[in-house]
């Protein structure tokens, strides 16, 4: 059978791994260290973290590690405690202060079905935890690497990743501009929004599989090259479903980028020239893996998967 088609099963396979670590990561048993958890706080957490969601950021981490000859567990903690930074950015990106979305994964977002406070609260909780189950000996046993992995999750999802990009998308809107008009952005800035907001986290994913599996330093490159042009590449093609997609099986809003004055790229150089774009980068995002075989045929359907998804 061919990569492709094993693909789905693939995916839900590690989705179901990484589900089965949140659930015991945010259980509400008390860790050594910690005073008390509270439940409702606890029950916000996991409403924002489970049911649905593709998983694919655990997913390149885990199929990067198996891909530099790692095993899964370790793997496995890791792409669980990156998948809560995604979680609680999509938890956050979604307050009324924010993009203000009711919608989250075909159900209400976290401050509708439980309020504001909570979505915060949960958000940081989330944010924190990542932290601490990454510093865990579950990922790897030597402490260095560890503290890479931490370091490295650090910087994609702060000030100069993911929470940079997310404040620089909101400027973009005008929100901080005297006449209140979205910025007319050009091409490389509206790229390097992008890298930050989304591409951060996934091209830290495939580069911490790397370092669970203590690849060697071209190997590493390579496949943070690789995560860098397929995260590119994913937020093109989340702007093109917001715009083409049915809100029903996107399982959010549709329709709300130009509606708000997002910048995107299909804004910026139409429907036809973003898919053009989608696709430039897919070949870039293959080529970085050239140096691979078949090891790494799982990452290569992920890329075509993240191309193609309508969802
Ligand atoms: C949505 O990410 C947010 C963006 C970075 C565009 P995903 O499309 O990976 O969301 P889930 O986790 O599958 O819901
Ligand atoms: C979100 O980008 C990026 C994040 C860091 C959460 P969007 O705002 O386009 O994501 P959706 O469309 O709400 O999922
Ligand atoms: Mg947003
Ligand atoms: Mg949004
Ligand atoms: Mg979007």
């Amino acid at each position: 059978m061919s990569a492709d088609a094993l693909f789905p099963a693939r995916l839900a396979a590690v989705a179901e791994r990484i589900e089965t670590t949140l659930d015991r990561l945010l259980s509400d048993r008390v860790a050594a260290g910690e005073i008390a958890r509270p439940p409702r706080l606890m029950g916000a957490m996991r409403y924002g973290a489970m049911g649905g969601g593709k998983r694919l950021r655990p997913f390149l981490l885990v199929e990067s590690a198996l891909a530099c000859g790692g095993s899964e567990a370790g793997a496995l903690v890791a792409g669980a405690a990156l998948e809560l930074v995604h979680c609680y950015s999509l938890i956050h990106d979604d307050l009324p202060a924010m993009d203000d979305d009711d919608m989250r994964r075909g159900r209400p977002t976290l401050h509708k079905a439980f309020d504001e406070a909570a979505a915060i609260l949960a958000g940081d909780g989330m944010l924190t935890l990542a932290f601490d189950a990454m510093a865990s000996d579950e990922v790897h046993p030597d402490p260095a690497v560890r503290l890479r992995l931490v370091t490295g999750l650090a910087r994609a999802s702060g000030v100069g990743g993911m929470v940079g990009g997310q404040a620089l998308d909101l400027d973009a809107e005008g929100r901080n501009s005297p006449d209140g008009k979205p910025l007319v952005l050009g091409e490389d800035e509206i790229r390097i929004l992008q890298s930050m907001k989304t591409g951060a986290l996934l091209a830290f994913a495939t580069e911490a599989g790397a370092l669970v599996a203590g690849a060697s330093e071209e190997k590493r490159a390579a496949l943070l090259g690789f995560g860098k042009a397929l995260g590119a590449a994913f937020q093109i093609a989340d702007d093109i479903l917001d715009v083409e997609a049915d809100a029903a099986a996107l399982g959010k809003a549709t329709g709300k980028d130009a509606e708000r004055g997002k910048a995107t790229l299909v804004g910026r150089l139409g429907l036809a020239g973003a898919k053009a774009e989608r696709d430039r980068l897919a070949r870039v995002a293959l080529e970085t893996l050239a140096g691979f075989g078949e090891e790494a045929s799982m990452l290569r359907a992920a890329l075509r998967f993240t191309v193609e998804r309508g969802h």
